[in-house]
């Protein structure tokens, strides 16, 4: 598997002003550097699978007309996996990250989220689970203008409920992880984009959940910040024991993954 490679050094090629204490590399002709890998700490897998869908197929209805858009997935999401999912635009990938991220329900099929039926939940029950144990990461980042770095990611954590004693701790770990220390107090509008997507990922992250589903989440930035962000989440895959499901058109990217489902009009193709 292709990976980038990484060193503690910085260079003057970044276009980003790095922060000293940033755990992220840095890039160097458009591969990303640093020391070591990340320290594994023990951690053991539990026994169920993460995520598993079955069969499912998402029939849109408009009008009179109907959209079959999803026919017939099957897919599996292990532990500490980084997945992602490349296909055409209108293939069907954010119909199924919906999916998995219970914003949506199947028309057919089953979804098991951590060994539980999560296509037979109502909708306050999957939202009880995504606050818990999944966060979210967009194209557009979506953070809140008026809100600094640190706001941001405090969001994330009063939105779980996480105690008000936890945040500042939380906080402050989460945007060193994705090398933004130096940049906690700035609001989205001083931040380049690659940044404003390791804030993005910094909120998605802070509420410690097991699966982050991001989508084209490297699709606005250029090559090296897409590649910085990969690195991020190569770091956060290894450090918060997290899995995570991206969907992608960059074939440079693609080489990092551990498994790719290339999707074509609603169903995988191997
Ligand atoms: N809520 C919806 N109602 C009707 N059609 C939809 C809806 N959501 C998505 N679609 C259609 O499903 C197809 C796949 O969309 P999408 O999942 O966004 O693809 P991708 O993310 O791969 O670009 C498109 O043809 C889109 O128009
Ligand atoms: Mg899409």
């Amino acid at each position: 598997m292709a990976w980038f490679r990484r060193t503690g050094k910085k260079s003057a090629a970044t276009n980003e002003q790095e922060d000293s204490t940033a755990s992220v590399g840095v890039i160097e002709r458009g591969v990303i550097e640093c020391e070591a890998p990340p320290v594994q700490s023990e951690w053991t897998p539990p026994a169920e699978k993460l995520l598993e869908v079955r069969n499912v197929e998402r029939i849109f209805h408009v009008g009179s007309r109907e959209i079959h858009v999803l026919k017939g997935i099957n897919m599996e999401l292990g532990w500490k996996q980084l997945v992602m999912l490349r296909g055409r635009s209108g293939s069907g990938k954010t119909t199924l990250l919906n999916l998995i991220g219970g914003l949506d329900t199947p028309t057919r099929g089953e979804i098991y989220f951590q060994g539980q039926p999560f296509h037979e939940w109502n909708d306050d029950e999957r939202t009880a689970a995504r606050r818990k144990d999944i966060g979210f990461i967009f194209q557009t980042y979506a953070l809140l203008p008026l809100l600094s770095a640190y706001e941001n990611v405090e969001l994330s954590l009063r939105m779980a409920g996480v105690p008000r004693g936890e945040w500042k701790e939380r906080i402050t770990h989460c945007l060193e992880l994705v090398g933004l220390s130096k940049r906690m107090h700035h609001r989205p509008y001083e931040l380049s984009g690659g940044e404003q997507q390791r804030v993005a990922i910094a909120k998605a992250i802070a509420h410690r959940p097991k699966l982050i589903l991001a989508d084209e989440p490297t699709a606005e930035l250029d090559s090296q910040m897409g590649a910085q962000v990969m690195s991020v989440f190569r770091d956060i895959i290894e450090t918060e024991h997290i899995t995570i499901c991206m969907t992608t058109h960059d074939p440079t990217i693609m080489e990092v993954a551990d498994h790719v489902y290339e999707m074509v009009d609603g169903k995988f193709i191997s």
